[in-house]
């Protein structure tokens, strides 16, 4: 879907990028932007354009394209593609000329900056069109999936994915296609708001809303920050696939739940809101300073009934008196850190740290808190999974090698959550029952 016409500066926005090609080891992009944006409010005194931010997110997901429409102008569309994606790297932008660059990535994601669209337009643009013809016809080809953005080694993880779920060819290539934009950004209500008078409230602050089958997501979504709404806690930010695993550990009012990966809170918080402030959720993190979050969200929206501690997966929890007193905790959930492969819509940047070493850290990560997270759960107790991974090996394959080592456990329910059904990040939850 095309944006909104963009109002750059190009001199700022190629600095910005130029910034970027220096870091180290693609540092994350989110957290590199906010370090950035803060930088500017001092320096400059003014933020970051919104704009820049924006087309910095589009020069992540075409990047890699942009070389490849440079390529194709140059010497036709007849290359080995994947050798090349392998080799790519996000520094190589630089070789093709600054202007070229931006003008690929300007092309393909449909926004206007500050080049004339008259740019050497007929046979770059005659490049484009016959580029996107041959990817019309050849959907599973490397050069579709840059076109995309996504890199061409991925294809056999996708097939697996698609297998797995039993996506069937038009699911797949939804799937594929939805990876160049970003989801909406959905909206979780307090559980007394109502949806008609949010809709509305919202609408009169200046924030378009709209309503689907799903739920509700902010259409432009900024400034969702900034509305009474939000700073008071009857709204969250809170993707439908994350709402959805919160939906699947289903919690009860009176239920001694452990969120044990409550990060930022995201779960933690949407399972309070439905449980009347009866009962507790435990939400604990490996770093305190997501927790301090955490505690901020759980205050704003007036949920008292979330306790906090930091807590290392490398061991077992001592359970709190009240907890051991039943002899654990009635739902787990272990929310794992993963390779976010599911997230890539929002963080395009993502992708480039995906490898194989990082991955094999993070199976075995999984593994770990699995095994200390189970100790925690009564008999007749359920332990929840979930990833927002869209990988075979951190979802079904970490789920039967936990289980094939804990016989004590059988599942009950596993699934994939959000895209390519539903216009969202992808996500994975699992359900696990402790037997009698
Ligand atoms: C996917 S995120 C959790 C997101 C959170 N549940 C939410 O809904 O907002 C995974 C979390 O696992 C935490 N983590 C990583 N390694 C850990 C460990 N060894 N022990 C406990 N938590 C860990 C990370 O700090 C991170 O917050």
């Amino acid at each position: 879907m095309a944006d909104k016409p963009l109002l750059i500066n190009y001199t700022q926005l190629n600095n910005l990028w130029m910034k970027w090609l220096t870091e180290p080891d693609y540092t994350k992009f989110d957290r590199w932007l906010k370090r950035e944006a803060a930088d500017w409010r001092k320096r400059l005194k003014e933020t970051m354009p919104l704009e820049l931010s924006q087309a910095m997110q589009h020069a992540m997901r075409f990047g890699q394209l942009a070389c490849a429409l440079e390529l194709i102008q140059a010497s036709g569309l007849d290359q080995d593609w994947e050798t090349w994606a392998d080799n790519w790297l996000p520094r190589d932008a630089e070789d093709i000329g600054r202007n070229n660059f931006w003008y690929w990535v300007q092309r393909r994601s449909h926004a206007r900056w500050y080049i004339p669209n008259d740019w050497q337009a007929g046979s770059r643009q005659t490049t484009v069109d016959t580029t996107e013809e041959y990817v019309r016809n050849n959907p599973d080809s490397p050069l579709a999936l840059i076109w995309f953005g996504i890199s061409p080694e991925l294809l056999p993880l996708i097939n697996e994915r698609a297998e797995l779920s039993q996506w069937g060819a038009n699911a797949k290539q939804t799937f594929i296609r939805l990876q160049q934009s970003r989801p909406p950004l959905w909206l979780r209500l307090r559980s007394d708001q109502d949806i008609k008078s949010m809709v509305g409230e919202l609408g009169g602050a200046g924030v378009q809303v709209a309503k689907n089958e799903h739920g509700l997501c902010a259409t432009g979504g900024f400034g969702i920050s900034q509305t009474a709404a939000y700073k008071e806690g009857r709204i969250e930010i809170q993707d439908y696939a994350s709402q959805q695993i919160a939906a699947t550990v289903n919690a009860k009012a009176g239920e001694k739940i452990w969120d044990a990966c409550a990060g930022g809170g995201g779960k933690a918080l949407a399972m309070s809101n439905v449980m009347n402030s009866k009962g507790v959720v435990v939400a604990t993190d490996l770093h305190d300073y997501k927790l301090v979050e955490l505690k901020k969200r759980a205050k704003r929206a007036g949920h008292l009934n979330i306790r906090t501690f930091t807590w290392d997966g490398e061991a077992p929890l001592r359970l709190p008196q009240e907890i051991a007193r039943q002899k654990g905790f009635d739902k787990v959930l272990v929310d794992a850190p993963c390779s976010a492969t599911g997230t890539w819509r929002r963080n395009p940047d993502a992708r480039l740290r995906l490898n194989e070493e990082h991955l094999s850290e993070l199976l075995t990560i999984q593994q770990q808190l699995l095994k200390h997270a189970s100790e925690g759960v009564r008999t007749g107790g359920q332990l929840i999974y979930a990833t927002c991974s869209w990988l075979a090996a951190e979802n079904e394959n970490a789920v039967e090698k936990f289980l094939a080592e804990h016989p004590e456990f059988v599942l009950d329910s596993a699934k994939m959550l959000g895209a390519p059904e539903v216009d969202s990040d992808t996500m994975f939850v699992a359900v696990m029952v402790k037997k009698a």
